[in-house]
């Protein structure tokens, strides 16, 4: 019986999760759900944002679905980001955020690209120091981890119609770090004859994501420059209401909506369920290998739009509206 550990985390976590769960449990009706803790209520209520437990049960589970969490922007004495905490506890090592068009919503149709971002290192490693005036932080590039993620990213370059894979990075000014980064996914790829590799430099990369967002099929990317290409690339789909993700690893993986807890909005019953239910579809792609039943629902959040779409950016429907209307459409 496939198994999920649940975890709204905070903000409007808590209403699009239940939300996509509903669609889960429609799709996969004997999938078993274990509600677990994590983010910055849990932090102010057990003095951590993540538990042993919620690792555990996550770990017992071998799929996770996460909301967000609100991380307070000053810093608080033992408090760390949870999603941070557990992509590096779990490493969870590859990072996949699809950017497609979407009926009505979308600036633009026939747009379909994603981005694969290396997810435990580089700028993520955190290694800040100051040093009297001086304020250094260390990026961290390993060879391990670029083969990993360039074997992730030429993998599904494989599976794509178009098999071009995208390297993006600033070896430019960053030769030993960033060169590292660009020639192990060379290396990965090299096994990989149908698949066309280029690369960009950051910079002209994010500018083609905005001016030709359909030369790209995959892109690979370091952990930060994922961080912003995606949020940027997630324009195409509809904005943030609308970009999903999941977080890869060996022994689990975890879906997760990419905006955050957005507490301009939380309570109010109209955060966008969307992105929440395109990252459970990508659960049960990745998780447990079902395309028919990812297919299924991704198609029915465009058949909903089709019909809906407009309705929705006029702001007429709420969460538990659209959610209807997906389940509706299954
Ligand atoms: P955010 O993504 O929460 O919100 C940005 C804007 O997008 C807001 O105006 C919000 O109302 C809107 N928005 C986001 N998701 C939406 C949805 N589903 N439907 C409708 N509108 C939506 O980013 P932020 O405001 O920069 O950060 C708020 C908090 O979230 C911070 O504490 C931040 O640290 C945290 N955060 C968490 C994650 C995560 O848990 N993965 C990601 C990003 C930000
Ligand atoms: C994301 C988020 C996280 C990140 C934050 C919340 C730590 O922005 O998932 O893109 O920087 O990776
Ligand atoms: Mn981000």
């Amino acid at each position: 019986m496939p198994q999920l550990c649940v975890m709204p985390g905070d903000g409007i976590g808590k209403e699009v999760i239940p939300a996509a769960l509903q669609v889960l449990q429609e799709v996969i009706p004997d999938l078993e759900t274990v509600p677990a803790e994590a983010g910055w209520a849990c932090f102010e209520k057990h003095g951590v944002s993540v538990p042993q437990e919620t690792l555990d049960a996550i770990t017992a589970c071998g799929a996770a679905l996460f909301g967000a969490v609100s991380s307070p922007s000053r810093k608080v004495k033992g408090y760390r980001s949870a999603i941070l905490t557990m992509r590096q506890a779990l490493d969870l090592y590859a990072n996949l955020r699809p950017v497609r068009s979407l009926p009505h919503i979308s600036p633009a149709q026939g747009i379909d690209f994603l981005v694969v971002r290396e997810n435990t290192e580089g700028m993520y490693a955190q290694r800040e120091h100051r040093d009297g005036d001086t304020a250094i932080a260390e990026r961290v590039i390993t060879r391990a981890a670029s083969l990993r993620i360039g074997q992730v990213a030429v993998d599904l370059a494989a599976q794509r119609d178009r098999k071009l894979l995208t390297i993006v990075h600033k070896a430019n000014i960053l030769p030993v770090t960033d060169g590292l980064f660009r020639d192990c996914v060379r290396e990965a790829a090299a096994d990989y004859p149908m698949v066309v590799v280029d690369e960009l430099l950051v910079d002209i990369a994010c500018l083609k994501v905005v001016s030709e967002p359909k030369r790209y099929d995959v892109i690979v990317t370091t952990n930060l420059f994922g961080d912003i290409i995606s949020d940027v690339a997630s324009y195409w789909a509809g904005g943030m209401g609308y970009a999903p993700s999941i977080n890869i690893g060996r022994d689990a993986v975890l879906a997760e909506p990419v905006h955050g807890s957005a507490p301009d909005i939380a309570g109010q019953g109209i955060a966008n369920p969307i992105a929440a239910i395109l990252s459970a579809a990508l659960l049960v792609r990745y998780a447990w290998q079902n395309e028919e039943g990812a297919v299924r629902i991704e198609e029915a959040v465009r058949a909903f739009l089709k019909t809906s779409g407009q309705d929705v950016l006029a702001g007429k429907l709420g969460t538990s509206a659209i959610t209807d209307g997906v389940l509706k459409q299954l």
